[in-house]
């Protein structure tokens, strides 16, 4: 087993619809080392374009990381490195092994896993389930709704609870927070849709605590209080920094890291 390789360090790289982030990641604190890099997600993103960035944002922390692994995320299903949807990137993902792919393009393996399932086991390491050993779902409110279970510390990937069909509808066009800004909904609007995607999820799960991510988790004393369900229901800490280093945690894992 390594023992926290270069100094401790991974790489994490998270792609989303409009943006494409990366930051080496210190495993033991949980934290940025330096600053962050994005850069605009290519449009049409396609996985040919994407690649090109994510070996860009390599090529850019070299120094930091030297070979240490990296962890990237996808707003997609991710299943052993093949890309199986794709939400709010080109369908030309579907079916993609991007992990191939990428290592076949910088040379070296990544770790690729689905963008909340990131955010979920960021938040479990070093986030609002630090202390959480039971049933922690995170939800990340943004374009879509993302989803991570989390059960005695381990991951159930690829939940995509954001798909559930609720009275008739796509879960995560209703209660996404992009809805809120596209029919500018006010916060006790919002609610009244979140309460509705809540409570079903909760009926069918039982969590011991929800986490609420995304960049609409920063106003949550503005809706959460809102909402009545017997599970906690608490906002990420890590903001939108979780799926970063959440990757880089999950490629130190699969790198054999000791923690
Ligand atoms: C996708 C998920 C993704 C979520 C957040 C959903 O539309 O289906 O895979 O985690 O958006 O990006």
């Amino acid at each position: 087993m390594a023992k926290n390789g270069h100094n401790g360090f991974a790489l994490g790289i998270d792609i989303g619809g409009s943006g494409i982030k990366g930051a080496p990641v210190d495993l033991e604190k949980g934290t940025f080392v330096g600053k962050r890099m994005r850069v605009d997600t290519p449009q049409p993103s396609t996985p040919e374009a994407v690649i090109d960035i994510v070996a860009q944002v390599v090529e850019h922390f070299k120094d930091e990381v030297g070979d240490a692994p990296i962890g990237v995320t996808v707003p997609a299903v991710v299943t052993h490195g093949t890309v199986r949807s794709a939400a709010n990137i080109d369908h030309a993902w579907i079916d993609f092994d991007g992990a191939k792919a990428m290592a076949k393009r910088l040379g070296r393996g990544v770790t690729l896993v689905n963008d909340a399932d990131a955010a979920g086991y960021g938040e479990l390491h070093y986030g609002a389930a630090k202390k959480e050993d039971g049933l922690v779902i995170l939800t990340t409110l943004g374009t879509g709704i993302g989803s991570a279970i989390l059960y005695r510390r381990l991951l159930v990937p690829n939940s995509e609870l954001g798909h559930l069909e609720i009275d008739g509808k796509d879960a995560e066009s209703e209660a996404a927070s992009s809805v809120k800004d596209t029919l500018g909904l006010s916060y006790e609007d919002y609610a009244t849709r979140l309460q509705r995607y809540y409570e079903v999820v909760e009926a069918l799960f039982s969590p011991d605590l929800f986490i609420v991510g995304g960049g609409i988790s920063k106003d949550a004393k503005q809706f959460l209080p809102l909402l009545k369900l017997r599970s906690p229901i608490i906002p990420a800490v890590l903001q939108n920094k979780a799926g970063i280093i959440g990757a880089a945690r999950l490629a130190a894992e699969a790198a054999d890291f000791e923690f």
